[in-house]
């Protein structure tokens, strides 16, 4: 476990670094996809462990949040244990209230007052030793009746929005489904269904199974028997929004829903395949599949980046790293070789076994 981990958070170094140059690395991620109201962003923060994301009724998500979850066991140098940090913005943030407003005005400042989306992400990297390592990405809910101000096509700009990222063929799909509502119903599950029509990557999850009615249960829906999805459905139970507003921690949370699903009639015999827990666990290890799957493309490609970057310091030679400033991208480039041999040579050292 501790090796793959590793390997996940080498893979984040180097999509950084891509990006940083201006270019991207097509890497796996996971999009989360529901319904307004579906649970997504209770989902988010069970799998994080702390309350973080801004939440309400109606659009709240109005970009989306590229949030990568990077295990630490290493205090920074003032002792935090726990950070967020934007891109856009130079600071550390150790109050989780902080990153919720931050992610508010960033909303704001960029998609504007009227209820509008922005394509634009907003990028947050959580530092903690509580987590796995995950890139995940928070979409605004799927909705179909324009509310207040909202332009009348706001439908199909989500759809389409949340189109363009799980449209990936990596990108492994976290679709959100309410179990109080029908499945046949779920939008999550449709829009899934266009990019994957094999249920190779989808990942369904299923909320609200406290608010399902009585003498009902979800069971046959958990077990595959209703829909065909590779990766199967994780049950799940949030706290409530009685329980948000009487400041139930997420630890308690997380205990009862284990409870919840050990004392239940029809879920007990699977409950080792249900909850918060068991679907970070999963996230992580189809991540990691995705990772060996993809190594001999990427390092395809980083051996061809590697021969153009040779080039370039072929041409501008030592001189580049000191004085002339429009040499000065060759450092960069440098430090990038020997990052993506480092990487190279740890991908030939390890080969992920991820059974
Ligand atoms: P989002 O719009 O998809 O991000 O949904 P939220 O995570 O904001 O949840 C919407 C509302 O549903 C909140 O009031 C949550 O407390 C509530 N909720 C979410 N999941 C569950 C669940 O599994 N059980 C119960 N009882 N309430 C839930
Ligand atoms: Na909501
Ligand atoms: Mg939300």
């Amino acid at each position: 476990m501790a090796m793959d981990a590793e390997l996940i958070s080498l893979v984040n170094k180097l999509q950084d670094t891509f990006s940083n140059l201006g270019g991207e690395l097509d890497m796996p991620q996971i999009a989360v996809v529901g319904s307004q109201s579906a649970g997504k962003s209770s989902v988010l923060e069970n799998i994080v462990g702390r309350d973080f994301l801004p939440r309400g009724s109606g659009i709240v998500t109005r970009r989306p949040l590229i949030l990568q979850l990077i295990h630490t066991n290493k205090p920074d140098s003032q002792g935090n244990v726990e950070w967020g940090e934007f891109l856009h913005v130079q600071k550390k943030f150790t109050d989780f209230q902080d990153i919720r407003s931050e992610i508010e005005q960033e909303t704001l400042r960029v998609a504007g007052q009227n209820k509008g989306i922005s394509r634009l992400p907003i990028s947050l990297r959580i530092y903690s030793p509580n987590v796995l390592d995950l890139t995940l990405v928070d979409l605004p809910g799927l909705t179909k009746i324009p509310v207040g101000d909202q332009p009348s096509d706001i439908e199909k700009q989500i759809r389409s929005l949340v189109q363009e990222y799980i449209s990936k063929e990596n990108c492994v799909i976290l679709a959100v489904s309410a179990a109080n509502v029908d499945l046949a119903n779920s939008e999550s599950l449709k829009l899934a269904r266009q990019v994957d029509p094999q249920g190779r990557r989808t990942i369904g999850v299923l909320t609200k199974l406290d608010l399902m009615d009585a003498g009902t249960n979800a069971l046959d829906i958990l077990t595959g028997r209703v829909y065909p999805l590779k990766l199967g459905f994780i049950g799940v139970v949030n706290r409530s929004q009685q329980d948000i507003i009487s400041g139930k921690s997420m630890k308690d949370a997380l205990d009862s829903e284990m409870d919840y699903f050990m004392s239940h009639p029809a879920y007990r015999t699977i409950a080792r395949k249900c909850g918060t827990r068991y679907l970070a666990k999963t996230l992580n290890q189809v991540l990691m599949n995705h990772i060996r799957d993809k190594l001999p493309d990427m390092k395809a490609r980083l051996n061809t980046l590697m021969g153009q970057t040779q080039q370039e310091l072929n041409v501008f030679g030592d001189a580049a790293v000191f004085g002339d400033r429009n040499l000065q991208g060759s450092l960069v480039l440098r430090l990038m070789t020997q990052f993506a041999r480092d990487f190279v040579s740890s991908i030939e050292g390890s080969s992920p076994d991820v059974s």
